[in-house]
Parts: C-alpha cells; sequence; structure tokens
C-alpha cells in the first residue's frame, strides 16, 4: 500500500463516496426538476474507470466506500461493479455501502449482500403512499417497502434517511420514529439544503433543533458522543433507539472530516461546501496509476480546512451550482 492519505490538517482521507451516475428514477422536489437533462454517456465514468478509480483510492488508504447517485442502482451493469469492488473487503476496504431510493432493491438485495454489503442508507421521506408519490413525484411507496423488506431479509442493515420538511412530514415525526423501532432500522433526519427549483411548492425549511425539540416532548435523550467523521450527531432515547441528525448547513464537523467525494464524471472534491475540484477523469485517460496517484495527492493537498455554507452567502452567490444527484449528497 501507498502512504495514507493525509490531508494539511492532519486529517487522514479514509471515507470516499463516489456518485456512479446523475441518472434517477424519481424526482424528488427538493433534488430534481421533473425534465432534468442528464448527462451524456461519454461525460460518466465507465465502469472500468470506477473500478480504478475506487481500487487506487483503497490502495491510498481508503477503508469505507459508499456509492451513490443518482440512484447508483439504475446504472446499467453496477452489480457487476460492486461484485468487482468486493473483492478488496478484507484487503484494505472495511465497508462497502451504498445510498439509494430503495427502488430496486428487491432486484439487488440478495446480490447486493452477496457481495459483502452489510449495511445500506435508503432515503424515505414519507410513509404515506400519497405523500410519497408527491415529493419523489415518479415513486412508488409499496416497491420501496417491498425492497427495504428485501435488504432486511438478506441481513443487510437498514438506515432510514428522512429529509425533515416543514409543513410535510412533521406529522410523521413519531410515526417514522415508531415503525423504524419495530423494523429495526436506524433512522437519521437530514436538514433539507436549499437546492434551487424547489421553492415552497412542498415542505420548508424545517430545523433539527426543532424537530429534535418536539421528539424530547415524548421521550427523554440523551446525547451520544459517537462521531463517523461526516455531519451526523446522534441522541439515544430512552427505549434504546438511535436517531441521527444531519445538518449539512452547520460546520461543526470540518475538524474531523474524514472523507472526500467523486462525482460520477470523475471530478474529485475535497469539501462538499466547496467548489475546488480535481479532475481526474482527464488524469485517468490519458495518464496511467502513478499520474493518477499523484493528482489525488496533489487535490488531497489542497483540502481545506472547512466549508462556509451560509444561507445569506448562498443567496448572493445564486445557489451551490451542483446538484446534490451529481456530486451524491
Ligand atoms: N437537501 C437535503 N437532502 C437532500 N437529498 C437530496 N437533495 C437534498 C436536499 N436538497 C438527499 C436525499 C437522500 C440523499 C441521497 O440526499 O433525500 O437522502
Ligand atoms: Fe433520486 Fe435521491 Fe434525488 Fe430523490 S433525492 S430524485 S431519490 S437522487
Amino acid at each position: 500500500m501507498d502512504a495514507a492519505l493525509i490531508d494539511p490538517f492532519q486529517r487522514a482521507i479514509s471515507y470516499l463516496r463516489v456518485s456512479v451516475t446523475d441518472r434517477c428514477d424519481f424526482r424528488c422536489l427538493y433534488c430534481m426538476s421533473e425534465n432534468m437533462t442528464f448527462l451524456p454517456k461519454a461525460e460518466l465514468l465507465t465502469l472500468e474507470e470506477l473500478d480504478r478509480l475506487c481500487s487506487t483510492f483503497i490502495g491510498m488508504g481508503v477503508q469505507k466506500l459508499r456509492i451513490t447517485g443518482g440512484e447508483p442502482l439504475v446504472r446499467r451493469g453496477i452489480m457487476g461493479f460492486f461484485r468487482n469492488v468486493s473483492r478488496h473487503l478484507g484487503s484494505g476496504l472495511e465497508e462497502l455501502t451504498l445510498t439509494t431510493n430503495g427502488s430496486q432493491l428487491a432486484r439487488y438485495a440478495a446480490e447486493l449482500a452477496d457481495c459483502g454489503v452489510r449495511r445500506i442508507n435508503v432515503s424515505l421521506d414519507t410513509l404515506d403512499a400519497a405523500k410519497f408519490q408527491k415529493i419523489t413525484r415518479w415513486g412508488r411507496l409499496g416497491q420501496v417497502l417491498e425492497g427495504i423488506d428485501a435488504a432486511k431479509a438478506a441481513g443487510i442493515r437498514v438506515k432510514i434517511n428522512t429529509v425533515a420538511l416543514k409543513g410535510f412530514n412533521e406529522d410523521e415525526l413519531f410515526p417514522l420514529i415508531d415503525w423504524c423501532a419495530r423494523e429495526g432500522h436506524d433512522l437519521t433526519f437530514i436538514e433539507v439544503m436549499p437546492m434551487g427549483e424547489m421553492e415552497d411548492r412542498v415542505g420548508q425549511f424545517w430545523s433539527l433543533m426543532d424537530l429534535r425539540h418536539r421528539i424530547g416532548t415524548r421521550y427523554a435523550m440523551a446525547d451520544l458522543s459517537e462521531r463517523t467523521g461526516g455531519p451526523a450527531r446522534y441522541v439515544r432515547l430512552e427505549t434504546g433507539q438511535k436517531i441521527g441528525f444531519i445538518t449539512p448547513l452547520s460546520h461543526n464537523f470540518c475538524e474531523s472530516c474524514n472523507r472526500v467525494r467523486v462525482t460520477c464524471t470523475g471530478e474529485l472534491f475535497m469539501c462538499l461546501g466547496q467548489e475546488d475540484r480535481a479532475d481526474l477523469r482527464e488524469v485517468m485517460r490519458n495518464g496511467n496509476d502513478d499520474a493518477l496517484r499523484a493528482a489525488i495527492r496533489e487535490a488531497i493537498a489542497r483540502k481545506p480546512k472547512g466549508h462556509d455554507f451560509d444561507y445569506s452567502r448562498r443567496e448572493v452567490a445564486g445557489q451551490v451550482s451542483r446538484h446534490m444527484s451529481h456530486t451524491g449528497g
């Protein structure tokens, strides 16, 4: 193995998130417009390039790999990619995981488990079929619930990610918590990020401070000190249930940041909140693995100390120009 990736602030980069497609079979209101134009195929990293990239990072000390999208499971041939990357499990790679909308899980859960996937994150904002259709535009709740069941049956631990939306799922706070407790799923709430077209059509910013406070009206809870190097904070309810909170706009986690992201076009983002990036696709298409490693090291040497998400600034700047479906959340 090469020398580990250490950034200028002595943070070891052990976690890589890779978006494998910008496409999705849903059109969540806070994420995409209904008539999204997606990237031409030639812009995307091929499955071979994705494998080469991930393998290179693993050789440089990445221990945890999360596959994202768009919806990763709609990319053609993606199971072959999972199968290939899983060869690193136990020899460098400690965890292979993905974030999915669940629509394809009924089909793929068993195979994912066979590839060594032990945990997945599934996005689910409501347990009401009509509301589900409203928020995802194209999604069917029943299909996702079947997918989640298939994952559970395959022995994969499920974490539900719920975007908190005022006036949309406020009334489902306890139904969601109780459903996750019954099903044995972990649950994390995500504060919505202002992403352009959403406006006020459905839901609005619902502060997780308020959400937490409301949980406190029913359950005693204690803060957990546990961190994963990312933005999530956890509490434990008196019932034993653990709940996570992700407030992407706060900076309080930058000092322990252990992660970088690669978009589906091979751009390496050193920080979710900043625009600086490195074009690894160009390097991969024109250079050997030494050149690729050198480009990665050079980029990591520029990883910033922290990000500067800030509503006022974003209004002036006119939104961060990337979509979550491109960067992969
Ligand atoms: N704000 C917060 N979360 C978002 N996601 C997509 N767009 C946004 C946004 N604007 C989330 C999805 C999913 C993950 C992939 O990113 O709900 O949980
Ligand atoms: Fe697809 Fe996820 Fe975006 Fe919804 S939030 S449109 S499921 S990528």
